[in-house]
């Protein structure tokens, strides 16, 4: 069994809170961790380090859990710069933009769709992020969710059947019958290809009873809910997914109080092992970036006891990133989060939405996922933006910049 030394850290970010230091993200100064079999074995101070058969010399630089993005469209074709030209000079983003990517999706082959999930993955994992979800949405026939799901279960175990998209060209004149699509056959052969289920609940896509009925057939099955909410408006969807009991809400740019006190009040019962199964609300400042929106409100949700999230919502039409560290930067310069807020709700926080406890987390038996900085402290992910900061991502401990 070979072991991995990450020796001479500065500052080691654990999210581990029995680690000591300052909450929420227990920070460790000068401190080594030891990785043997894909698992974190031993972390502690660096004087103390255990000999290992091989050594990554930290430099007295910060090391983080891997970013966890909980919430990214990777399975698509075609381009849509145009339309983002087009919103900065003053559209307004609608989701129609939506049918163009359908259409591209449909006539792409198995191989091109493919390389771009690769290409995407690869992109985001050279930022930090070892944890990636990937939605369906894209494909709107039984065949065409089913290869996207099939092609993001190559890269990734954290897969979402997001047929409920938008309603297709084809059923525009009657969305009962896809909702019965999307509930029978679609969701047939969707289902053993993914983890979770997710709607679009909002004005134009689909409405609350819609939504219900949909994510009601995924839980029947076995998968988890999600929901994209309260994006472009007010609406039901929040409420939705924490009568649901869903893992996370997800945009949440326009919340009433009583959609912040729904999510505050969500179920927060201990698994007998495993994290909190409480409602997450997932915070996509990509999208209000790329669309020109105003940002959602942070702030309001840590002060209020939400559980909140950040991740990236790669996708070609209102958030063409990939990335992480870009996300914790606009959430602290436009969100009211910290910079420990932001980092905990990019790594831990998106571990929550996806209810997982291996990653977003260094500590004995958690998953050697991390990223070695260029930098000596968290602080610089926000204070630097646009600076590639990441030196060495170790997945499964793994090297992957420099193996
Ligand atoms: O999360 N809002 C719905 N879906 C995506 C956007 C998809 C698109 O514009 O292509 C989102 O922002
Ligand atoms: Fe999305």
């Amino acid at each position: 069994m070979s072991s991995l030394l990450v020796d001479n850290i500065g500052e080691l970010v654990t999210n581990d809170p029995s680690a000591g230091g300052q909450r929420p993200l227990g920070v460790r100064r000068d401190a080594a961790l030891l990785v043997e079999e894909g698992r974190v074995a031993w972390l502690g101070p660096a004087r103390d380090a255990p000999a290992a058969d091989r050594r990554i010399d930290a430099e007295g630089a910060a090391v983080l859990p891997g970013f966890v993005d909980s919430h990214a469209h990777l399975v698509f074709a075609g381009d849509r710069a145009a339309e983002f030209a087009a919103r900065m000079a003053g559209q307004p983003y609608t989701g129609g933009g939506i049918r163009t990517t359908v259409g591209a999706t449909r006539a792409a082959s198995d191989d091109e769709l493919r390389a771009t999930v690769r290409r995407l993955r690869g992109e985001a994992m050279r930022q930090g992020t070892t944890t990636m979800e990937i939605k369906s949405g894209y494909g709107l026939t039984v065949a065409d969710e089913a290869r996207s799901l099939r092609i993001a279960a190559e890269v990734s175990e954290e897969t979402t059947f997001l047929g409920a998209h938008v309603v297709p060209a084809e059923y525009a004149d009657r969305p009962d019958d896809y909702v019965g699509l999307v509930c029978g056959p679609m969701l047939a052969a969707a289902a053993p290809h993914a983890r979770w289920i997710d709607v679009f609940c909002e004005r134009g896509a689909f409405d609350v009873d819609h939504a219900r009925a949909i994510l009601a057939c995924g839980q029947a099955v076995g998968l988890g809910v999600r929901v994209h909410a309260n994006q472009l408006g007010p609406g039901p969807g929040v409420q939705l997914g924490v009568e649901l009991g869903a893992a996370s809400v997800d945009h949440c740019t326009h919340l009433t109080d009583a959609d912040v006190d729904a999510l505050a009040g969500s179920t927060t019962t201990e698994w007998l092992s495993g994290p909190p199964t409480n409602t997450v609300a997932t915070l996509l400042p990509g999208a209000e970036f790329s669309t020109r929106s105003p940002y959602p409100d942070a702030r309001r949700l840590l002060d209020a006891g939400v559980t909140v999230a950040l991740a990236t919502d790669c996708n070609p039409g209102s958030s063409y990133t990939s990335s992480m560290p870009f996300c914790v930067a606009l959430a602290v310069r436009e969100m009211g989060m910290t910079p420990a807020e932001a980092v905990w709700a990019a790594t831990a926080g998106g571990a929550r939405a996806l209810r997982r406890d291996d990653v977003g987390v260094l500590r004995p038996g958690a998953r050697a996922d991390l990223m070695i900085l260029d930098a000596p402290s968290h602080l610089h992910l926000a204070y630097r933006p646009g600076v590639p900061l990441i030196r060495e991502v170790l997945h499964n401990g793994v090297p992957q910049c420099r193996p």
